[in-house]
């Protein structure tokens, strides 16, 4: 197998393949986990993320239910410590109008079988909800992916997928392979046949405070605003944006201003400190109505070919990581 793209999916897809007897080579233009998965906060929230049934919010529970296990297993295999908090998130409401809808959306959730309890007429926690750090993730599956013996290639990134589907190109050599799979998050489009989503980059700021004194518990959310702190450093993250702008890696100072206001909102002890960090990263989206993320075999590749998808994650690459990897080998070589 030749996997496009070493973010945490295309890493996680990795190491379940090569778990289970297949050669791997896995490329990327930087560094393993360099793009979105390094950019994200790691909030492992269906909760936060899905309101009705869908295929999207079944798989997003079934892979929260899977993180403890693969936290687990790649500790192991790694010798990572890996930073995960099953700290549930608050949700809160400010007008009666938004409890009222909060409210709503709860018994819809429940129905499809996430829990919250209303903590007073405004805000509503959920326990399931987690927080991991993904850096701590790619770089534990980096190295479990090299001790399983996949071959990394960073800093080489697949330029193209020649004609017939089953060779790739890079700037230093042609890789031919029985199946390719492209999981380039927001820079899939390049690889995927045109009558595929089409994948776009749906860039979003962050901005972090060390060294506050502040311990938070739960993570807190405001529609899409939310607050989180990290277990081993007490590091606290705010974010995001939701910005259709490409790939400019411009930092946008009101942008980071606008996430600072709204989380000192959530937590007024904020407005006083000054974030010690800003940045940015680029959401893996899909363009038009596709609801995502695409996983699969891709038909319409040539005949003979064995061309595969892992892309289009959006908001829950983190989240969808370990059971984007469980379809994509299960569907490959079986459990
Ligand atoms: N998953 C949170 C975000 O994309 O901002």
């Amino acid at each position: 197998m030749i996997v496009a793209g070493a973010g945490i999916i295309g890493l996680t897809c990795a190491w379940r393949l090569a778990q289970k007897g297949m050669p791997v080579r896995l490329f990327d233009a930087r560094e393993t986990g360099a793009e979105a998965s390094w950019a994200g906060a790691g909030m492992l929230s269906p909760g936060g993320e899905v309101a009705e049934d869908s295929p999207l919010a079944r798989m997003a529970i079934d892979s929260l239910a899977a993180w403890p296990a693969f936290v687990k297993e790649l500790e192991e295999a790694s010798g990572q410590s890996i930073d995960y908090q099953t700290c549930g998130a608050i949700e809160r409401a400010c007008t009666d109008e938004e409890a009222q809808a909060l409210r709503q959306r709860a018994a819809q959730q429940a129905a499809i079988g996430i829990r919250s309890d209303a903590l007073n007429n405004f805000d509503r926690f959920y326990p399931g909800d987690a927080i991991v750090d993904p850096r701590d993730v790619t770089a534990a599956l980096r190295i479990a992916c090299l001790r399983a013996g996949v071959k990394l290639h960073e800093h080489e990134p697949v330029l193209e997928i020649l004609p017939g589907g089953t060779s790739v190109r890079t700037a230093k050599a042609v890789y031919a392979d029985d199946a390719i799979l492209i999981a380039a998050g927001a820079w899939s489009a390049t690889l995927c046949p045109p009558e595929f989503p089409k994948s776009i980059p749906v860039r979003g700021h962050l901005i972090a405070w060390d060294a506050t004194g502040i311990r938070l518990g739960p993570i807190l959310r405001y529609g899409h605003t939310y607050i989180l702190q990290r277990a081993r450093n007490g590091r606290i993250i705010a974010g995001s944006s939701t910005e259709y702008a490409g790939f400019d890696r411009t930092l946008n100072e009101s942008i980071a201003a606008g996430i600072h206001a709204r989380a000192s909102l959530l937590l007024p002890t904020l407005a006083s400190l000054k974030p010690s960090e800003s940045w940015l990263g680029f959401r893996p989206g899909l363009e038009g109505d596709s609801t995502g993320p695409v996983i699969g075999k891709i038909a319409g590749g040539s005949p003979g070919s064995s061309l595969w998808a892992a892309f289009g994650h959006y908001r829950n690459g983190i989240l969808l990581a370990p059971e984007t990897a469980r379809i994509v080998s299960e569907s490959l070589i079986g459990r």
